[in-house]
This record gives structure tokens, C-alpha cells and sequence, in this order.
């Protein structure tokens, strides 16, 4: 499967939504995951995000392996989105930021 990484959080542009083809993007408040259920791992998300946020799960950011686990947990629980969506308004201020874990919206 293919994760979405801390980078993602606060940023949430969702480029990567429109191109999926297999409709597997969760959305959240500020961030968005990949049901690892449906991901085929054709990785076209990948160039889609500004952020390069999404990695696929055995090539993960150092330190941030766990993320594999929160995108299963939160997929079950966040809706499918669709279609991209406008960032929000403060999404410039989070882009290249460590440690925005703990501004994650569950
Ligand atoms: Fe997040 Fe990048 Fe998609 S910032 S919403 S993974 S385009």
C-alpha cells in the first residue's frame, strides 16, 4: 500500500484525490489517508502532492513508519473524498514543517 506522511497535516491540498483510481483517499479535517485495503499501489498519487507526502509503505520517512497504522485507523473511520477540495486558507504556513503529529485533527 501507499501512505499518506506527516507532511500531509495542515497542508491537505488533495491533488492526490483526483487522480486515484481506485477511490481510496479518506478524508479528515486537516489531513487525508489511504485505505491500505484498496490501495493497488499504482503510485500515480505520488507526483500529485506538492508536499510529497505520500510514500509507498516499505520506503516510509524514517520515524514515521507508524503512519502506516494511522492510515488503516483513520480510514475506517474518515469518509471517502472524491474529488479535490481547496486547501486550507492556512496551508502555506504547515508546508515543510516537522512535527505537526500533535496539530492532527482525529
Ligand atoms: Fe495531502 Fe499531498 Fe494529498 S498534502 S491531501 S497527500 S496532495
Amino acid at each position: 500500500t501507499h501512505v499518506v506522511t506527516e507532511a500531509c497535516i495542515g497542508c491537505r491540498f488533495t491533488d492526490c484525490v483526483s487522480v486515484c483510481p481506485v477511490d481510496c483517499f479518506h478524508a479528515g479535517d486537516n489531513f487525508l489517508v489511504i485505505n491500505p485495503n484498496g490501495c493497488i499501489d499504482c503510485g500515480v498519487c505520488i507526483p500529485e502532492c506538492p508536499e510529497e507526502a505520500i510514500h509507498p509503505d516499505t520506503m516510509l520517512p524514517e520515524g514515521q513508519e507508524h503512519f502506516l497504522d494511522l492510515n488503516r485507523v483513520l480510514a475506517e473511520k474518515w469518509p471517502v473524498i472524491l474529488e479535490a477540495e481547496p486547501h486550507p486558507a492556512d496551508a502555506a504556513e504547515h508546508r515543510g514543517k516537522a512535527g505537526k503529529l500533535e496539530m492532527l485533527r482525529m
